[in-house]
């Protein structure tokens, strides 16, 4: 597969994610306001992925700054712009922090050198999140035993990172080590992550996959057909509580029920240290059109009423471990990730 996202010739360069599976279009964005852009209509989704196009969106508004600008205030609107595109991931605020931190100590250097600085912090923060992936998928792999079925919910693949994954990413990771694994995909409703994302790269890797609507996990459940559960995160808290794409609660509350491992999957910078549980996270509301439609198409009257929240919290009770790229953070939770968070 090709990089989801890129830097190329003064551009930002990215797989539009809408178009999947049908289409393989590539947008390049000349400005931060067209990352911010494509941030926000999700044709760029995925919390890894966000930090990444976010970094690279700081990158590109500075590069297109001309000298005796006012350097201070132009960064700020770029900074701010790109902060407010999705509210809740958590790599989308740590990456912005990352380039904040890189153009504070630029200070005093002069444009062509801060431009330098923030691309290389960019493209930094883009190859070290695949190599967190792969450590985090080795580490996940010694979870899976040949033979299972893996049920996953939205996308949390190479698609939503830099490349690789991180739910897909320990799938990945047993199947190269021989392991035989199947995947069962939620599609994931509203917008069908799971039937359009998930689906689209685990065949083109040639990973057994199976789609089902959402509300068919618990009967699979029931009939002993899922071995246990690995889904992606958007931001999690100190106790371990976690933000993923809505309908993930439902699914671990379902987990738990039927005595399946429910594991989340994700790299040390979706842990938000600064909330002490999952009741401060910012849970994204959506246009509502997301929801009388499917892929454009009206299903319901145009006007209804609806609710459209892009993730839930899923509390830490019903999670058996996190899986990153530190090792198997089992409960309690908080100690464990915070611990390798401060060292
Ligand atoms: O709204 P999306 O598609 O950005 O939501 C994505 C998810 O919920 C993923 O599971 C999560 O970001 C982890 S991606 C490795």
């Amino acid at each position: 597969m090709r990089p989801v996202i890129w830097w190329k010739n003064g551009r930002v360069v990215m797989i539009d994610q809408r178009q999947l599976p049908g289409r393989e279009v590539y947008i390049e964005c000349k400005n931060h306001e067209r990352v911010a852009r494509a941030i926000e209509t999700l044709a760029i989704r995925g919390a890894p992925a966000i930090g990444v196009a976010a970094a690279y969106g700081v990158a590109l508004g500075v590069s297109r700054l001309k000298g005796g600008a006012d350097l201070d205030g132009a960064f700020a609107k770029i900074h701010k712009r790109l902060w407010r595109t999705r509210p809740t991931a958590r790599n989308l605020f740590w990456a912005l922090e990352r380039m904040k931190a890189v153009y504070e100590k630029s200070w005093g250097l002069g444009l062509a050198a801060l431009k330098k600085r923030l691309l290389a912090e960019a493209a930094a923060i883009d190859r070290e999140d695949v190599m967190i992936n792969r450590k985090l998928g080795r580490n996940g792999s010694a979870l899976i035993k040949s033979g299972s079925t893996v049920l996953t919910h939205c996308n949390a693949g190479a698609l939503a990172t830099a490349g690789y994954g991180t739910a897909l990413g320990v799938v990945r990771a047993a199947v190269e080590r021989g392991k035989k694994v199947r995947v069962v995909a939620d599609e994931t409703r509203p917008v069908l992550q799971g039937a359009r994302l998930t689906v689209w790269e685990l065949a083109r890797d040639r990973i057994p996959v199976t789609l089902i609507t959402d509300n068919m996990a618990a009967y699979l459940m029931a009939r002993g057909e899922i071995d246990l559960v690995i889904v992606g995160a958007d931001r999690i808290a100190r106790n371990g509580d976690t933000a993923n794409k809505i309908g993930t609660y439902g699914v671990a509350v379902l987990a738990k029920e039927h005595e399946i491992p429910f594991y989340v999957a994700a790299p040390l910078s979706t842990v938000d240290l600064g909330l002490k549980d999952g009741s401060g996270i910012p849970i994204e509301e959506r246009s509502g059109d997301e929801v009388r439609r499917i892929r454009g198409k009206l299903i319901t009257l145009p006007k209804v009423d609806v609710r459209n929240p892009a993730f839930d919290v899923t509390p830490a009770k019903y999670i058996t471990a996190i899986i990153t790229e530190r090792g198997i953070a089992r409960p309690p939770l908080a100690r464990s990730l915070g611990a390798w968070i401060r060292t």
